[in-house]
């Protein structure tokens, strides 16, 4: 769905219902409510009178015009108060409002854009209205109940007369962009292990790449065995499914921008591999490519919206299976940068992978390395499904990641990695060993990974708590979340 941007008089606005939002406790929409209240003949008085409506922040009220404007229905939605407004409020009441008009069974929609809205609200509302209507139904041939058909035909932001247009198309189109990435990343997530392999990644990657003017390398396994991605090719050699190495570059007009690399752990499906998981809720392993999923969802956004920053996202991506041909624990494995691995445990599995990719990374000299990556169980019982983990080398990158994390509400804790726990994952044969000593998960991986990302500044997220099963929230659906996009992109435009 496309969000139009028009001026006019919301009286009238030809359309299933027109949605003005109102503060709780300023008087700075009286001007707006009192013409809305002459129009209605006093019926906005009444039901503030009746305390039917507070504006506190989600409060919904319909009010049917019966022909006194062109729209029959004007919705007041409550942003609570003016003082506390913040961006995720708008998140959340205008993802809310935008479910709600949509199983009211409306099709066509206007939003009053208050005076008083900010760029940043406006950027929110068009991302939170696109993020609460996300439905994965890709795999559905049979209609379900009626409820779960309906769909919102065309959503209008309403901008009155004087206010500046353009101000509100440009914060709609990036609201749109970063929406239409955190879309394109869902979409990813939630398709199941058969659907999306590792070779079917890269090609999304590369058509994403096509249709954004980024430039896209992809890796063969033959390319792979000539360049040294052995613990890639370690981590794919028990399945059928080819491994495949995914470069996208995009490089802003002029010269000596700073670069950023953007690494994303792609696994399509994880069993565990020989250290087999348990197979009750191993079926959300479909998700375990999320990382990359926010990759190249950013790396959309990014590719359209245009920062003056070369940005690169790369994806390590493959099956991890149990078969003849598995790694077995035990097995030493040498990594793209030379450093030998001690395999003990096959379901660790994400961070072997990244081990190659963060090798490889060095060769940009970035001024900042993020990776995103379902590491880890235990961040989830850290965080919980609220926050990623996040640990690093670089208190300058972090910061930036945490201000990114902040303004986009994709919340971000930050746990110490400091050489003490580099004892855990000490090897008796190999310089490291894939598993720590059963204490502080989490930071075990981080601890890992700082091994391999070696010579520049770097971040390491891990999402497995975020990526999917976040609840509570208007505007982040059931399923995949795509957690990181909006992040990521935030972090490069500020950059
Ligand atoms: N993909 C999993 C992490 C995961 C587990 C994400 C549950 C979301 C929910 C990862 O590859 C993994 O299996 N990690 C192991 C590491 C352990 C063997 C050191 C884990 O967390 O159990
Ligand atoms: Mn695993
Ligand atoms: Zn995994």
């Amino acid at each position: 769905m496309n969000i139009h941007v028009e001026i006019g008089d919301f009286r009238q606005a030809e359309t299933d219902a027109v949605v003005i939002y109102v503060f709780e406790d300023s008087d700075i929409h009286n001007e707006l409510l009192r013409t809305a209240d002459a129009a209605l003949g006093g019926r906005i008085q009444a039901v503030l009178d009746l305390g039917d409506f507070k504006a506190k922040l989600k409060n919904i009220s319909v009010l049917y015009t019966n022909g006194a404007i062109a729209s029959p229905r004007i919705l007041l939605v409550g942003l609570g108060s003016f003082d506390e407004l913040t961006v995720e409020k708008v998140r959340q009441a205008v993802g809310h409002t935008a479910c709600h008009v949509r199983d009211m069974g409306l099709k066509t929609v206007a939003f009053h854009v208050p005076t008083e809205a900010q760029d940043e609200w406006i950027q929110a509302a068009a991302e939170a209205s696109l993020l609460s209507l996300y439905q994965f139904k890709v795999h559905k041939t049979e209609s379900g109940d009626d409820d779960e058909d309906k769909t919102l035909e065309s959503l209008t932001f309403l901008v009155e007369s004087g206010f500046g247009k353009s101000a509100v198309e440009r914060a709609v189109a990036r609201g749109q962009a970063i929406a239409n990435g955190t879309t394109l990343a869902r979409d990813l997530s939630n398709q199941p292990g058969n659907h999306l392999t590792p070779t079917r990644l890269a090609e999304k990657a590369q058509e994403v790449a096509e249709a954004t003017g980024l430039t896209c390398d992809v890796f063969d396994k033959a390319t792979l065995e000539e360049k040294g991605f052995r613990t890639l090719l370690a981590v794919a050699q028990g399945s059928v499914e080819e491994p495949r190495f995914v470069i996208l570059d995009y490089t802003p007009e002029g010269e000596g921008q700073d670069t950023v690399v953007l690494v994303g752990k792609g696994i399509t499906f994880d069993t565990g591999g020989i250290s087999i998981k348990p197979s009750s809720k191993m079926g959300d392993m479909k998700h375990d490519m999320s990382g990359a999923a926010a990759v190249i969802g950013a790396m959309q956004a990014i590719g359209q919206l245009k920062p003056n920053v070369r940005v690169i996202g790369i994806i390590a991506t493959t099956e991890n299976m149990p078969s003849g041909t598995a790694i077995k624990p035990g097995d030493v494995v040498t990594s793209y940068g030379g450093k030998t691995i001690e395999i003990l445990n096959t379901d660790a599995e994400g961070r072997l992978i990244l081990a190659d990719a963060l090798g490889w990374t060095a060769q940009y000299n970035p001024n900042g390395v993020v990776d995103l990556a379902t590491l880890t169980g235990a961040v989830i019982t850290c965080l919980g499904h609220v926050a990623a983990g996040a640990m690093g080398t670089n208190s300058d990158l972090m910061e930036k990641v945490k201000a990114a994390a902040e303004k986009t509400h994709e919340r971000v804790w930050e746990f110490p990695l400091w050489d003490d726990y580099d004892e855990g994952i000490k090897s008796k044969v190999a310089d490291v060993q894939n598993i720590g000593d059963g204490t502080a998960g989490t930071i075990a991986g981080g601890a890992f990974l700082k091994k391999f990302a070696e010579g520049y500044p770097w971040v390491h997220l891990d999402i497995a708590g975020t990526a999917w099963g976040m609840k509570g929230s208007t505007y982040i659906p059931e399923g995949a979340t795509g957690w990181g996009v909006r992040l990521l992109v935030q972090l490069v435009e500020d950059w």
